[in-house]
């Protein structure tokens, strides 16, 4: 009883914490995005043999050291790493912590399976997080916002690309669903989140059906 009153106290800091870092950030990798994979990873953890302290702490601080957001860091993740000192963490659960938010956050992490459950479930969460109808508008958030045109016919979808030409390639926002987000689906690492990920895709693909008809004048 008492262990979880303080487990909930330092969740309910931890969430204060992220809150305060995105204060002003609407670029759709916000507070809420952290809140939201936090509560979509404490979904899959009921479901599965873990650390559920871990799996809420790596959730809510999986973020924090954006590096689009801090420049300038001493140390790789000194956020989170921060954070978990100041409450007290030994030096092994800050590493363990850290080792999960770097593999989720990992650039181009897309086929590395984490090595461990806790890992794996807060990976889940940060995917299910980018499809369904939260990811349909976040990606036209994040594609306005990098001046790529909604739809282009004539910019055909490109598959299978390598990290590199991912970056640099010339898309559109309806092109990043084929290129990306309907393939999240089949990369889930654990049975909960595959589950959740049913009908988020259906509701992608029940849009691009319906974008297409609307587009070519069907509908
Ligand atoms: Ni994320």
């Amino acid at each position: 009883m008492e262990i979880k009153k303080k487990e909930n106290a330092l969740i309910e800091e931890a969430i204060a914490f992220a809150k305060d870092f995105f204060k002003g950030d609407f670029s759709g990798h916000d507070f809420y995005h952290t809140l939201r994979v936090y509560r979509l990873a404490m979904n899959i953890a009921e479901r599965e043999e873990c650390d559920r302290l871990i799996v809420a702490l790596a959730a809510l601080l999986h973020d924090v050291d954006d590096y689009k957001l801090v420049k300038d860091q001493k140390e790789p993740y000194e956020n989170a790493r921060g954070f978990l000192k100041k409450h007290g963490f030994d030096e092994d659960t800050v590493s363990g912590i850290i080792h999960i938010i770097e593999q989720v956050s990992f650039k181009g992490s897309d086929s590395a399976v984490p090595d461990s459950i806790e890992g794996m479930i807060v990976q889940d969460a940060d995917r299910l997080d980018a499809i369904g109808a939260i990811g349909i508008a976040r990606t036209f958030a994040y594609g306005g916002s990098h001046d790529q045109p909604i739809y282009d016919p004539e910019i055909s979808v490109i598959e299978n690309m390598n990290g590199e030409q991912y970056l640099s390639h010339e898309g559109t926002t309806v092109n990043h669903f084929h290129e990306k987000l309907l393939l999240l689906k089949d990369m889930m690492n654990t049975r909960a989140a595959r589950e959740l990920a049913e009908n988020r895709h259906k509701v992608m693909e029940d849009f691009l059906a319906e974008f297409y008809d609307e587009w070519d004048g069907i509908r």
